[in-house]
């Protein structure tokens, strides 16, 4: 099927690639000519498991491209996905400008050679696809002084699930597809589409091994509006089930409980699961935090004041700055002090930063006046980028991050930090202090090895 997807983001690149090899015609459709140039060289601009060699083989075979020419595309394409970004705007509200600018571009381009799905594949608040449609019109009213015929396109709604660090499995082996749309036409071209992911029928990439026992990949099929709201009240979901771990944690280190057996125990019933139950310095990201907000201008635009998703979100803010209180418990006075920080992405697997607790706590910690030596395996390189204005030291090593410095702080648990002996933190920090974010060590092993070992709930 001939594919076009407007934003070779985390989301169009990854969508984008993995529908290409599977053997759809797929063009990206990209403004940022850094982002084409990398992938011409068949690399990735993003840090993502898996990516590069998939973007190289479907490249190779003829099957992806890349331009920042929409005309050269639009017109032929049976689906049309918008995968840009729609980051918040100041008060919350999600900004469209990108996904305005991506359907102009289509409505300009709309030729009717071919029908069309047009995709909202990016978060957008509920009655999007309905603005959408607007647009495209707006966009062929402008060149052709008319609107184009209905039976030309339909807009329909096919939120993302996919997350950083795992995208490329998430993508190809996906808990369900949810489709929206007002048309049947469309929701069986967009059946046909991920057809091999639903039936599972591909011949899965070295890259990415299918689960065990896995045969198919369900579809939800809804209204356009359900779908538009299903996103929102996934990330809605999963942002209260940390926040709520969070909560329990403050109460527990309060009554001497240990959060991290708390949540094993209830994880285990099944009505809960034990997933996302992670007690330590909250969520992050470019997704939960501008998604709870969006929904929250929603509902406060309808008259409604959502309190559980003002308290979801209260308890993470204050849950960042955790960490640096429990480094005050310990270390008087903070100014002039040598903290190292390891880990800076939202969360280990990604390069991503946006949102991320680690430069909130960043920030605290120069504000204090402490002297800040950070240390991350991948999001180093956009830390530097996005952050000039951090007075920090970038350590080439975790263990380079550890000399001389009084205390270590945890903000992303990356796998490669349990390889660390916990003997060799312990020799290398001049005061022992470890400030666990994340609950990843054991305390008990931490305290043996002479460590003052404090993390959160425990
Ligand atoms: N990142 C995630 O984990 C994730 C998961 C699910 C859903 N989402 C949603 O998907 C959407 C995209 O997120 P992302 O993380 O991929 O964003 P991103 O910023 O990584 O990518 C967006 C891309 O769109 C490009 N772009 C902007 N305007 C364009 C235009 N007019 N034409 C073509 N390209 C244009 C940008 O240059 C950028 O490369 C957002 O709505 C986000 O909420 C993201």
């Amino acid at each position: 099927m001939k594919v076009a997807v407007f934003g070779a983001g985390y989301v169009g690149l990854v969508t984008g690639a993995v529908l290409a090899d599977l053997g759809h015609q797929v063009t990206l459709i990209e403004v940022s000519e850094e982002k084409i140039a990398l992938i011409n060289q068949r690399r990735s601009p993003i840090f993502e498991e898996g990516l590069e060699p998939i973007i190289a083989r479907a490249m190779d075979q003829g099957h992806l491209s890349v331009t920042s020419a929409p005309e050269t595309v639009v017109g032929s394409s049976e689906v049309i996905f918008i995968a840009v970004g729609t980051p918040p705007l100041p008060d919350g509200e999600a900004d469209l400008r990108f996904v305005r600018q991506a359907a102009l571009a289509i409505g300009r381009n709309m030729t009717g050679e071919t029908r069309q799905v047009i995709v909202n594949k990016a978060t957008v608040p509920i009655g999007s696809a309905n603005l959408v449609e607007v647009w495209v019109q707006d966009g062929y009213r402008e060149v052709h002084g008319r609107v184009p015929s209905n039976e030309w396109y339909t807009v329909a709604s096919n939120p993302e699930f996919l997350r950083e660090g795992t995208a490329v499995l998430d993508t190809l082996y996906p808990d369900r597809i949810v489709l929206g749309a007002d048309e049947e036409w469309a929701i069986e071209r967009l059946q046909e589409l991920y057809l091999p992911i639903t039936q599972q029928s591909f011949e899965p990439p070295p890259e990415a091994p299918r689960p065990h026992g896995l045969t198919a990949s369900p579809v939800f099929v809804t209204d356009r509006i359900s779908s538009e709201m299903i996103k929102y009240a996934a990330n809605a979901f999963l942002a209260t089930k940390i926040s709520f771990a969070n909560e329990i944690a403050n109460v527990s280190e309060r009554v001497g409980a240990d959060v991290v057996q708390v949540m094993r125990g209830i994880g285990l019933d099944q009505r809960i699961g034990g997933r996302f139950l992670n007690a330590g310095i909250g969520w992050g990201g470019s997704c939960f935090g501008k998604d709870l907000a969006a929904l929250t201008v929603t509902a406060e635009e309808y008259g409604y004041q959502p309190r559980l998703l003002y308290a979801t979100q209260e308890v993470n803010r204050d849950q960042r700055l955790l960490v640096v209180k429990r480094l005050q418990e310990v270390l008087k006075p903070i100014k002039g002090r040598r903290i190292a920080v390891w880990g800076v992405a939202f969360k280990p697997g990604t390069d991503d930063l946006r949102d991320a607790p680690s430069l909130t706590i960043i920030e605290e910690l120069l504000r204090l006046g402490a002297r800040v030596r950070v240390y991350d395996p991948i999001a180093l390189e956009n830390l530097r980028r996005l952050r000039p204005d951090f007075d920090v030291e970038y350590a080439d090593s975790a263990e380079d991050a550890l000399d001389g410095a009084d205390a270590l702080i945890l903000a992303t648990e990356w796998p490669s930090f349990a390889e660390i002996p916990l003997s060799t933190i312990a020799e290398r920090l001049t005061r022992g202090i470890v400030i666990d974010g994340r609950n990843f060590w054991d305390p008990n092993a931490a305290v043996r090895v002479g460590l003052q070992y404090r993390g959160i709930g425990r």
